[in-house]
């Protein structure tokens, strides 16, 4: 059973809610039109992890069938204890061995995955599962343009702390394979075309994540985005313990 991501990487629930946070009904617009779901789609998510654009979708085109995949069972688990409506299905799967025949889905599409899996089983299993004239899309963060909070230097303790808790971090099977894959926006195109894909285009969107304090933004978003924060701060302490139990004290 594997439980890697959600153990040392990224727990499922601070997945859930800081994507439901980019996913919010001022941004809808923008990821609707960049998956391009169309009513009576077949769709397939890999790297679903708790499934939450899964239940956007399926929210805003209600009249889809959608299969969110992953490896880590611990998400997958969490994807179909939220899930209540029909048309919506969780697997527990690798991308580069999709349990499914040739020819089922009009359209496959992943967010954050394709940094973390050879390309080369990525892509054609996609291509196989796709019906012809399906279409992929493969979404992904350029991080170049985050603006550094200059308030938050981090202190000589909190330094340390760090430090020890990665020493001896040689539990987790991840830590020299994380987006390691990762490709420039401008090799997408060759990649693509070269597991079989055509016509491939490569856009670039904005997606800003709010200030509490933002005026845009309402009382319960603001609050929602500071609770985010605290829980990242608690899983953090949580991923360090499970990397290395004695690095910590209580
Ligand atoms: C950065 S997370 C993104 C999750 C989700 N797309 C989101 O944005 O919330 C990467 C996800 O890919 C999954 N993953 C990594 N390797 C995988 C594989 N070979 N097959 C399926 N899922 C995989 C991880 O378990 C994790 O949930």
């Amino acid at each position: 059973m594997n439980v890697n991501w959600s153990k040392y990487i990224q727990t499922t629930e601070e997945l859930y809610r800081s994507r439901d946070m980019r996913f919010n009904e001022q941004n809808k617009e923008i990821w609707l039109n960049v998956i391009g779901a169309k009513s009576g789609d077949n769709i397939l998510e890999i790297g679903c992890a708790g499934g939450v654009f899964c239940h956007k979708l399926k929210q805003y085109v209600p009249n889809i069938s959608i299969t969110g995949v992953d490896l880590d069972f611990a998400h997958i688990e969490y994807a179909k204890a939220k899930s209540k409506e029909t048309g919506v299905q969780f697997i527990n799967a690798d991308a580069t061995s999709l349990p499914f025949g040739d020819n089922l889905f009009d359209l496959c599409y992943s967010y954050t995955v394709s940094e973390h899996i050879p390309h080369e089983p990525f892509f054609k299993e996609q291509y196989r599962v796709l019906k012809n004239g399906g279409r992929i899309v493969v979404l992904s963060v350029r991080k170049n343009l985050c603006v550094k909070n200059i308030a938050t230097n981090i202190s000589e303790t909190e330094q340390g702390l760090i430090e020890k808790a990665w020493s001896n971090a040689g539990e987790n099977p991840f830590a020299s394979n994380l987006g390691i894959y990762e490709m420039d926006e401008h090799d997408y195109p060759k990649q693509l075309e070269k597991y079989g894909f055509k016509d491939v285009n490569v856009n670039m969107f904005t997606i800003v994540d709010y200030a509490p304090d933002n005026y845009l933004i309402s009382d319960e978003m603001a609050v929602e985005q500071i609770n985010i924060q605290r829980m990242h701060s608690i899983c953090s302490v949580q991923k360090a313990l499970n990397i290395n139990s004695g690095a910590l004290s209580k």
